[in-house]
Formats: C-alpha cells, structure tokens, sequence
C-alpha cells in the first residue's frame, strides 16, 4: 500500500513512522510512506498557504490551490488516483473497522490541516472524505495522520507475524482485552492468576473471555450495548 501525506510539517513524520513495526513494514516492502511539504507547491512567489477567512472571524485558513496543486502533481505521477482523506476533527470518527477496510485500498492521500482548516472548496471539489481520530481539537492533523498509517499499516497482510496477534486485541471483535502478564509470576506481592499457570487451555480461554467481557462492560459500556452475547458469554458473567 502507498500512503502520501501532504503537510505543512514533513520532518514530524520521519520518527513515528519511520521506526518499530511500520519502519519495518516500509523497510519489507508493504508499506510506501511518501510526505509531501504544501509549501512547495504554493503559487505564490513567498510560499505563503494560507490567508484569513471570508466573513470574518479568528485566524487563518489553509487556500485550495496548493493541495489541488500537490494532488495534480501526484495523480499524474501515479497514473491512479488514490482515496483521499482529510484529517479534521469534523469528520467520521476513526475506529478499528474503518483502519481494516483502509487497508484493502491500493494508495491514501492524508491530507493534514493546521490554523482554521481548508478552504472548503478544495474538499469539494475532489469529494474529499474528511476522518477524526476522535471528539477533541488538535493543533493540525499530523498527529491524525500518523495515528491513522499507524493503524491501517499493521492490518497490511504479512506486517504482524501471526494473525492470531490481532484477532484477540482490543476493538477487533467488539471487545476489549483481557489483562496479560509475563515473569516473575510474583511481583511486589501480586501474583499472576492461577489459571495462566495451569497449561489447561479451555479453562484458560474461558477466563479471557470472561476477563474481556468484564473490562468492556465497566469501561465501554458503549459498546458494551452492542456485542451480542451467546450463552457461554451469560453463563461466563455469573459465574
Ligand atoms: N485535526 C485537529 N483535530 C483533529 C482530530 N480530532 N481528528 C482529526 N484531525 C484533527
């Protein structure tokens, strides 16, 4: 998969996305990671991208030419044109559905903001889908677009070495994780549950379920509504 990223601020991606599992991703070939700086392609002779808002109001907007100029340049380099993607905090809110089905496309364009937003011409005119990371305003979508790559390039087929790594983990089946512990198995007085001792493995998938089911309830009850439960799952919360 490629992902481009057009910013006012290319060298706060190099770090994030450069190293541990998505560098690895990039360095094995799954993962292109190209950032694009919008200045280069303002028209204006200072290289200025922004101007203040039509009607009034605090602050400066981000102008349509120069992204429109940076996604021309790039489509026609490519020859294809990639899903692109506005990172604001007005958009559909991000979750672990939305990283899974982004990682079945061939390219993504993030497009990141920063002062009021973009002109809202420059969304329109190239139907521009805009993604939140979540209810809260960030100085500009960088953050948001290193959260998103984050999350889209470890569903790529072949980054993580098993699937098992992702089935089990939060959000991927509705429900949070259950607590994991590793040696010593006493540590400042608190020991590890005896069933993770045990080597019996039905005992030992039953007390993760019911340990997932549990921490979803008391943290998301949210989607805790929505998880259909059979009847071990009824059966696993009396107990
Ligand atoms: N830009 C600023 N805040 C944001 C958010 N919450 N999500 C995505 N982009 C943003």
């Amino acid at each position: 998969m490629r992902v481009d990223i057009v910013t006012l601020f290319p060298e706060m991606f190099d770090q994030i996305l450069g190293g541990s599992i998505v560098g690895k991703a990039r360095k094995k070939g799954f993962l292109q990671v190209c950032c694009h700086r919008l200045r280069d392609f303002s028209p204006d002779l200072r290289k200025r991208v922004d101007d203040t808002v039509f009607g009034g109001g605090k602050g400066m907007l981000l102008g349509a030419e120069p992204f429109a100029r940076c996604i021309d340049t790039l489509m026609e380099h490519l020859g294809w044109m990639p899903r692109i993607l506005y990172m604001s905090p007005r958009g559909r809110v991000f979750d672990q559905a939305m990283a899974k089905s982004l990682a079945a496309e061939k390219g993504l364009l993030l497009l990141c903001g920063h002062y009021e937003g973009i002109d809202q011409r420059l969304l329109d005119e190239y139907r521009v889908e805009e993604v939140s990371t979540g209810d809260y305003v960030l100085t500009g979508g960088e953050l948001p677009a290193m959260i998103l790559t984050d999350a889209v390039s470890r569903m790529l087929p072949g980054v993580l070495s098993e699937e098992a790594c992702f089935v089990e983990e939060s959000h991927y089946s509705g429900l949070l994780e259950y607590p994991q512990y590793t040696r010593p198995e006493l540590w400042r007085g608190r020991q590890v549950p005896e069933v993770l001792l045990s080597g019996h493995h039905e005992n030992i998938r039953k007390w993760r379920r019911r340990e997932s089911l549990k921490i979803t309830r008391l943290n998301r009850p949210d989607l805790w509504e929505k998880l259909p439960l059979n009847a071990e799952d009824e059966r696993l919360l009396l107990e």
